[in-house]
């Protein structure tokens, strides 16, 4: 095919030029109807872009299949048989894949790592978890994704899972080894998806860890907006081999997905396929020459460990990571990661990607330069001072020292705790009856609600698991400390919703 058509920016530009005068949705008949107010913060562009993708974009019955066009040179582009364009994000994405795979009480293995919109799928469709858990680090508190021996104890276990789900490159960037994970289920006939939003990135260049659909996974699903070009919300999902149907993946898509997709978020991605086509390798030569740059640079910061391929890869860790993904150690201070990162937010205006009770992490792309890292090594510089200054002066703290302050230390469990027992269905627990309890009376009780620190979004429970009182304390002292817990009812989580016991 001819990379370097953009069918749906072609299609846009000419639906422009052709002058058309739409008497369906958008209503704002791109941009006449806006507010002054909104187009001075937009621009006019966002608003003229925004065309309905039928009657609009391509014609009534879609004739020309411009969506069809670009989706397929996604495909050819990174080397999948066939490429879906989702504009509701990978949490859409990986919830047609699991459906496409498994239905309502039948099995899916699932690595225990997964994001909570994999959660929210089991929820939704009634699908049984057979969880398969992660390596986990007790020394560093993190969790690698799950080995292929434990793909392949998970099976011998559980011999109907109708397929496995595993989550790779890891929001902290580390990686599987796909390849062997894939083996272990095509041994069985049985199909791999591969939630791999952190890495729509990787089939562009060599340097970069595996790509799923290079290691044999049946599924993957990339959201594009993470470490590529794509804009908030844009999602591309692949599919190669013979296991799953590309008519039924189609068809779960439709069941989920939205009738309005947007379209500048479909020529976002058709873009960014041209240009990863054209540019990509070079474009990543760049960024990790920055990255490795950067990690150095930061790793000389006083009091600050960057975590390298020593401390997260090899047996019993991760097969592989992404170095882009600059994962930051800051135990050594007196301070938390969440402390760390609304300074950095509050004093030098750096946002930063995941922070937990001891990290902080940056996250580089492709449109990453000398100056945004150097503004990131000053702002941490800046950082590590006052925090050496808080060490030494105790008692006479200015302004800008209290708020670096630590609250209470956060109660991390060992891993064997942290791993509740999956007592009832998800979608049982999460639609059953239910009572809030106050959170020291939930120690021994099932949740009917998801609890997740975010980031990174893995749950720290799950509706159908049986609480215990370390994963309850971790919840409570971390959100004292400054975790985020969006999901809960009672985000504070000094209540948890629980399934009523008569
Ligand atoms: C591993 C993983 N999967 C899926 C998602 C959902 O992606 P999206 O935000 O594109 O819906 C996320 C989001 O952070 C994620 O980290």
């Amino acid at each position: 095919m001819d990379q370097s058509k953009a069918p749906v920016l072609d299609a846009l530009a000419e639906y422009h030029e052709k002058g058309q005068t739409p008497f369906t949705p958008p209503g704002h008949k791109q941009g006449k109807g806006a507010d002054p107010r909104v187009l001075a913060v937009l621009g006019d562009a966002v608003f003229r872009a925004d065309v309905l993708a039928v009657s609009g974009l391509d014609d009534r019955t879609s004739s020309r299949g411009v969506l069809e066009e670009a989706q397929a040179l996604m495909a050819e582009a990174v080397g999948a048989d066939h490429a879906f364009f989702s504009t509701c994000g990978s949490s859409l994405s990986v919830k047609s894949a699991m459906l496409s795979v498994a239905g309502p009480h039948e099995k899916l293995l699932v690595g225990r790592d997964a994001h909570k919109s994999v959660v929210s799928g089991l929820i939704l469709s009634g699908i049984e978890p057979a969880w398969v858990d992660p390596q986990w680090d007790a020394e560093r508190h993190l969790a690698h994704p799950p080995t292929a021996e434990a793909f392949e104890a998970a099976f011998a276990d559980h011999p109907d899972a109708r397929g496995a789900l595993v989550t790779t490159p890891t929001p902290y960037g580390t990686c599987s080894d796909l390849a062997a994970i894939a083996e272990v289920c095509h041994r069985r006939g049985r199909p791999l998806i591969v939630d791999e939003a952190w890495g729509a990135h990787l089939p562009f260049h060599p340097g970069l860890p595996t790509w799923a659909m290079d290691a044999g996974a049946d599924v993957c699903v990339t959201s594009v907006h993470k470490m590529g070009s794509g804009l908030e919300q844009s999602s591309v999902f692949h599919l190669q081999g013979e296991l799953v149907r590309p008519e039924v993946l189609r068809s779960r898509e439709d069941l989920l997905g939205t009738t309005s997709p947007n379209v500048l978020m479909y020529a976002a991605l058709d873009g960014w396929r041209r240009q990863m086509v054209e540019h990509g390798e070079a474009l990543y030569d760049h960024a990790l020459a920055l990255a490795r740059k950067t990690r150095e640079r930061v790793s000389g910061i006083d009091g600050v460990h960057v975590n390298d391929r020593d401390d997260f890869c090899g047996p019993g860790r991760a097969a592989d990571m992404d170095p882009l993904q600059i994962i930051i150690d800051i135990s050594a201070w007196e301070i938390t990661g969440y402390r760390a990162a609304d300074w950095l937010r509050a004093h030098h205006r750096i946002n930063l990607h995941i922070a937990d009770h001891r990290r902080i992490s940056a996250q580089l792309t492709h449109a990453d330069d000398a100056g945004t890292a150097e503004a990131l090594v000053a702002a941490l510089t800046e950082l590590s001072e006052r925090q050496t200054e808080l060490s030494n002066h105790r008692t006479d703290l200015s302004d800008r020292r209290t708020e670096l302050r630590s609250g209470r230390p956060v109660e991390i469990p060992p891993p064997s705790r942290l791993r509740l027992d999956q007592v009832m269905l998800p979608r049982d627990a999460f639609f059953g009856r239910t009572e809030q309890v106050p959170w020291e009376k939930a120690d021994g009780r099932i949740a009917a609600e998801m609890l997740t620190p975010y980031p990174p979004g893995i749950p720290a429970a799950v509706p159908g698991e049986r609480l215990n009182g370390d994963v309850l304390r971790y919840l409570r002292t971390g959100v004292e400390a400054g975790m985020v817990v969006p999901d809960a009812v009672d985000t504070a989580v000094t209540s948890v919703r629980v399934v009523r016991d008569t």
